[in-house]
């Protein structure tokens, strides 16, 4: 496992393995490994020659107020967690290697994709989100990049991204890895007390109990969302901030039937922990035979 601390280390590197031949996968993260990150990882050792992890507490995507400064960071921990899943390097830029001063050009996904779910709180953050995975892959000349589907907004608004903008680079969409118990995995899942952990469990809970309910028939997506909103709120430390849907991957805010492809998603608050969670669904095909 190598370390690489600057972009021109890491673009030198990337040059000689495509000169190579080699095909580059990259898994962009902003560290504190866990299953879910070493799932994307995997992902990439089997489908390229060379994986590398990028783990970068990226500074423009986090508002005033939030936990840019107590983000968990543990290096040594995440060398051990790439490389057991297969990854040759580390990326790990600080901050002024990626924002010298003078820094002045940013990537911004405007269309309407932005402006729901988590970008309705979190102003700028997705913008910060755009400019730094470009930049990520314009100093890895990746082949592949890998995105989990837990951030399913930030993963539709890079597809967006790549393809407005025609990136040469193909975005693998990874599924959510959770704890044993349902919850799903998050770095920031730290930060909650055991009373807050119990409770969090509702989020993962309900979700799967909307997703019997499409499997049973169940098309009413203003009835689930219902559904999901009462159990969640049986939490009394819970503070729902949305239960929303829309169309996979436009993001089109779709209610009423459940008639396509369609992400349920939700970000809820635990004391100062905000949690999000989601599901894709889409409506049972039933044969109906006479
Ligand atoms: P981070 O939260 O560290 O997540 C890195 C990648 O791991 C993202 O693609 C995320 O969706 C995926 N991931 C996190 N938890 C997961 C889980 N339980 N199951 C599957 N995948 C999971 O997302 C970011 O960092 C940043 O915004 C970043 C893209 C690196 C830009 O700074």
């Amino acid at each position: 496992m190598q370390i690489i601390k600057t972009p021109a280390e890491l673009n030198a590197v990337s040059k000689k393995l495509r000169s190579e031949g080699k095909t580059i996968g990259l898994v962009p993260t902003m560290g504190y490994l866990h299953e879910g990150h070493k799932s994307l990882i995997r992902k990439s050792a089997e489908q390229n020659d060379v994986t590398i992890v990028s783990v970068f507490v990226n500074p423009t995507q986090f508002g005033p107020g939030e936990d840019l400064e107590t983000y968990p960071r543990d290096l040594e921990r995440d060398k051990q967690a790439a490389a057991s899943a297969g990854a040759e390097y580390i990326f790990q830029p600080e901050p002024e290697d990626m924002y010298p001063d003078g820094y002045g050009t940013f990537v911004s996904v405007d269309s309407d994709i932005t402006k729901i779910l988590c970008g309705k709180t979190r102003p700028g953050h997705f913008r910060g989100v755009a400019t730094v995975v470009t930049k990520l892959f314009n100093i890895s000349m990746a082949d592949r990049a890998y995105f989990g589907q837990k951030d399913a907004q930030q993963l539709a608004v890079i597809m967006r991204m790549v393809s407005d903008l025609n990136m040469n680079i193909e975005i693998v969409p990874c599924p959510i890895v959770r704890e044993k118990d349902g919850l799903a995995m998050s770095s920031r899942n730290t930060y909650l007390s055991a009373e807050e952990r119990g409770q969090a469990l509702s989020l993962s809970a309900a979700l799967k109990d909307a997703e019997k309910a499409v499997k049973g028939g169940e098309t009413d997506l203003e009835k689930i969302k219902r559904n999901i909103r009462a159990r969640i709120s049986g939490s009394p430390l819970a503070d729902i901030e949305y239960i929303e849907s829309c169309a996979f991957p436009s993001l089109e805010p779709y209610g009423g039937k459940l008639v396509e492809k369609t992400l349920i998603a939700l970000a809820v608050r635990f004391g100062k922990t905000r949690l999000i969670d989601n599901i894709i669904v889409e409506p049972e095909n039933r044969e109906v035979r006479a």
